[in-house]
């Protein structure tokens, strides 16, 4: 389980640090949806041109939904998985049908639009409505492998969905966004993948157990893939 004792530090610590990024400014669920698509297989220098262009193009859900094919995928040029782009018009199509172009505000709803899985739900559910759902990413598996100490394999289904229960358990009402958001930032640039991890710039580095058991480089656990 995940020490509940870790939500305020990782809040304060994210306001206090959190990177200027385009899709944090006014984040309503379109811009969280196309931000949180992008960068599911691109790296955030490399999103931030592409979704400003994205977003001056294709302002609305009705913008996306009935724009031409050869214009998406000339705003998605260079991103490359291509089905991404063609996924999110086909749920913008279901947004203007079943909800008037008004972006569903429920998690399940959010979950049931072509292309969008428990990650991007919960992002936009947290990020744009405030929802208490887990936003779980290769980042934050990482994150709380090291700081439970787990060497459960991340590649499971059935890991992510214990992680995700977790911290539904200890998310601040008052502040899921930056709750994940912190999350997140801590995997992307404190608790990194590669190298020597910044502990002496982590807020929850006294929970850390894979600290204490000298076990951060074997975490996490990945088998498959
Ligand atoms: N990687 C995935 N989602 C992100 C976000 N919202 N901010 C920064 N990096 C991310």
């Amino acid at each position: 389980s995940v020490p509940h004792q870790i939500a305020e530090p990782i809040v304060s610590w994210f306001r206090e640090h959190k990177r200027e990024l385009p899709w944090r400014k006014n984040p309503d669920a379109y811009r969280v949806w196309v931000s949180e698509i992008m960068l599911q297989q691109t790296r955030v220098e490399a999103v931030k041109p592409y979704y400003e262009r994205f977003l001056k193009e294709l302002p609305t859900v009705k913008d996306l939904a009935k724009a031409k094919e050869d214009k998406l995928l000339k705003l998605w040029e260079g991103l490359g998985y291509y089905n991404r782009v063609r996924n999110m018009q086909k749920a913008a199509q279901q947004i203007v049908i079943d909800y008037q172009g008004n972006f569903p505000d429920t998690y399940e709803e959010i979950l049931s639009l072509k292309g969008i899985g428990s990650y991007t739900a919960g992002a936009i559910s947290a990020f744009a409505y405030g929802i208490p759902k887990a936003a779980v990413d290769g980042n934050v598996l990482r994150v709380v492998s090291r700081l439970t100490g787990s060497r459960e394999d991340i590649m499971k289904q059935s890991v992510r969905k214990k992680i995700e229960e977790a911290l539904e358990r200890i998310i601040p009402p008052n502040a899921p966004g930056d709750f994940n958001q912190g999350l997140i930032e801590l995997g992307a640039i404190v608790c990194v993948p590669n190298g020597e991890p910044k502990c002496g710039e982590c807020p929850v580095a006294g929970f850390c157990e894979a600290r204490k058991q000298g076990s951060i480089a074997m975490l996490p656990v990945r088998s498959k893939g």
